[in-house]
């Protein structure tokens, strides 16, 4: 048992199975002082094979504890992506005296077709009771199409109903029911794929004023306005976060005095030679905030994963030179946090490399950061910073006070010879933070 978690290539403060393949992110809730992880999983091969549903618990959404598979195939098929609510009003009648069901909506993918089940737990996720009506949407033939999946379900509370968000074919659509078995098709909206999610958000943190946000598997999204029974977007599509990440999904049941939204990603990143695959990357809290070009989603890292980290430097106002001489110290570590804020001058592209990967690429003449597209919302300053999160095999940017973010694979077996170093001639590092990883993350232990 005690070498599972230790092997080489494990990284070290993302969550990563025990064994087995992960991908999506499933049924993102917080209940009873837990956060609950269940995810897509092959419990017996690195492959995407045999569906179930994984399981993980956590007091801080940083430190896991996996449990037994919660959900594993069964007669009507594999068990794909989906969410899960609290019924605190028994509206599905599952509830056992004061002990409200957690309810999972979720896809069945066999014969031929894809459609929506409910299973229900009485012991905080533990274990689950399949519902014998299943299936609850069969959608196949409304839509031609085998692609109806990923049940995203909430409480919709000013109309007192349950909205369910469902990837079919071309968009999502929305459906309403009083008791989460009952569904009534309401609307569509087209240009989405796999993996619905879709809530309500504070535009600068102004809770009397809010928008609502859709997305889908890809982290593109857009804003609009919901009744309940239909999105109407008022903004074209946007992203916010791209790279490895996938299939995203944010958390229900945070309690009220949190009030945050908070999401996590499968980041779809290969670990040779280990016995898993996949991670899951850091958990965001997602805020809405008014820039020049209109209302735009914001990522950055949760606060609890502060206490991962302690920073052993930090420095104003070097050349690159100098920075990279600094930065030489750290070139023998495999999992790092480094906070930089670089200026460019007459530079046309500058960055930050390691091992020869870009950790960023910044061309200001095209505005492109990675490849991507990217206004930083100050040109004059000519100014760019960078939370960088460097762990075994994920390397995750957070642009600008999150306003755009990446993940890509680092990778683990190349030689670092090159170290971490500012390229270009042209810039100065405004402020550099360099932070080692002070609390391992030892999931054998938890
Ligand atoms: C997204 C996805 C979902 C589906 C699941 C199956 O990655 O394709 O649409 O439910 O994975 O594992």
């Amino acid at each position: 048992q005690d070498s599972i978690y230790h092997e080489k290539n494990r990284p070290q403060f993302h969550f990563t199975t025990r064994r087995g393949w992960i991908n999506d992110p499933n049924g993102l809730i917080f209940y009873e002082g837990e956060y609950h992880l269940f995810y897509q999983h092959n419990p017996y091969e690195k492959e995407w094979e045999n569906m179930s549903w994984g399981h993980a618990v956590s007091k801080d959404m940083i430190h896991w504890q996996e449990l037994p598979v919660a959900l594993s195939p069964d007669d009507l098929g594999t068990m794909f992506s989906g969410s899960t609510v609290i019924d605190y009003n028994n509206t599905a009648g599952f509830n056992k005296g004061k002990t409200p069901a957690m309810i999972a909506t979720y896809t069945v993918d066999g014969h031929g077709k894809q459609v929506q089940c409910m299973a229900y737990s009485l012991d905080k996720g533990r274990t689950w009771t399949k519902y014998k009506g299943n299936p609850l949407i069969d959608s196949k033939e409304k839509w031609n199409s085998q692609d109806t999946r990923d049940p995203r379900v909430f409480w919709y509370a000013p109309g007192k109903h349950w909205v369910l968000v469902l990837n079919e074919r071309d968009g999502h659509s929305i459906y309403n029911s009083a008791n989460l078995k009952d569904w009534v098709y309401q609307s569509h909206t087209t240009g989405f794929w796999e993996c619905p999610d879709l809530f309500e958000l504070p535009v600068d943190g102004d809770k009397g004023k809010t928008k609502w946000v859709m997305y889908g598997a890809s982290n593109t999204y857009m804003i609009g306005s919901f009744d309940g029974k239909k999105f109407t977007p008022e903004s074209g599509k946007h992203y916010f976060s791209t790279g490895t990440i996938y299939a995203a999904q944010t958390f229900t049941n945070i309690p009220e005095s949190d009030g945050r939204r908070i999401q996590i990603g499968w980041g779809r990143l290969s670990h040779p030679g280990m016995p898993f695959n996949g991670i899951m990357l850091l958990p965001t809290e997602l805020t809405l905030k008014t820039t020049k070009n209109g209302v735009r989603l914001f990522s950055m890292p949760i606060r609890e994963t502060e206490q991962l980290f302690e920073k052993t430097g930090q420095w104003t106002n070097l050349k690159e030179g100098a920075a990279n001489d600094l930065l030489k110290a750290y070139n023998n570590h495999d999992r790092l946090r480094i906070k930089a804020t670089i200026k460019l001058s007459h530079a046309t592209s500058a960055g930050l490399n390691l091992l020869g990967q870009h950790i960023i690429d910044y061309d200001m003449n095209y505005n492109t950061l990675n490849g991507v597209f990217y206004s930083p919302e100050d040109m004059t300053s000519m100014e760019l910073s960078a939370d960088i999160y460097i762990d075994r095999t994920s390397i995750e940017v957070f642009i600008d006070n999150g306003a755009y973010s990446y993940s890509m694979q680092r990778k683990p077996d190349a030689k670092n010879t090159e170290g971490f170093h500012f390229w270009s001639n042209n810039i100065d590092v405004k402020n550099l933070e360099v932070y080692t990883v002070k609390s391992i993350w030892d999931q054998a232990k938890n």
